[in-house]
């Protein structure tokens, strides 16, 4: 009697609960295709657990309370990303930026791209180490926080950019294909200042199978 009762006050919480959110869109934390440790030694689980469940989660949080109201209340995040700026831009660009990050890796990456992406970066860069170096290069450099891409225009022309906060080539009209996060956040724990050794360290996790689907 007693679970019966207990039941039937539960369904109705549920159901208040889901019809106060009808109609709004609720953005959730990506989930991580590998455990936490899985990135070892390249990323720590600590980093991960950082990265992941308290950076990410604060971004996707800020969005969920940030639309509620306005034009982008049921908007996808691609559409949020293109058409916002302020506050909405920088966590939407946040949330697309990371959960192209956190999907692109595996313990079981590393290597090189193969296809018609790796005919693609030799075609732009001469050679992958080439293009490595390069991308390297560029996230090393850039000043502050912000974003290293590999991107595609609409006729798979590929380019290397460099966004500053949280910014992503979709802005520009390219398709982002990979993306090394250059915000403190991805490194200080495991690299502290040295950004360049954690980016070399990168290549060792990239899932090149979802990049190459990507392009
Ligand atoms: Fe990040």
């Amino acid at each position: 009697m007693i679970t019966l009762f207990l039941s039937l006050i539960l369904f109705v919480t549920n159901n208040q609960t889901a019809e106060k959110n009808e109609n709004v869109t609720k953005f959730e934390l990506v989930k991580l295709p590998y455990s936490t440790d899985a990135l070892e030694p390249v990323i720590s689980k600590q980093t991960i657990e950082f990265h992941h469940g308290k950076h990410l989660q604060t971004y996707v949080n800020n969005l969920n309370n940030l639309i509620q109201g306005t034009k982008f209340e049921n908007a996808n995040l691609e559409t949020i990303v293109k058409e916002s700026d302020g506050a909405i831009f920088n966590n939407a660009g946040q949330i697309l930026n990371h959960n192209l990050y956190f999907t692109q890796f595996s313990p079981n990456g590393g290597g090189k791209p193969s296809g018609k992406l790796a005919a693609a970066i030799d075609a732009a860069y001469g050679s992958f180490e080439n293009f490595q170096k390069e991308f390297e290069t560029a996230g090393a450099g850039l000043f502050g926080s912000g974003w290293v891409w590999l991107a595609k225009d609409k006729d798979g022309k590929l380019s290397i950019t460099k966004e500053a906060n949280a910014g992503n080539p979709l802005a520009k009209g390219l398709t982002p294909l990979l993306g090394f996060d250059v915000w403190e956040h991805a490194y200080y724990l495991d690299y502290q200042n040295r950004r360049a050794d954690h980016l070399k360290e990168l290549w060792k996790i990239v899932d090149w199978k979802v990049v190459e689907k990507r392009y």
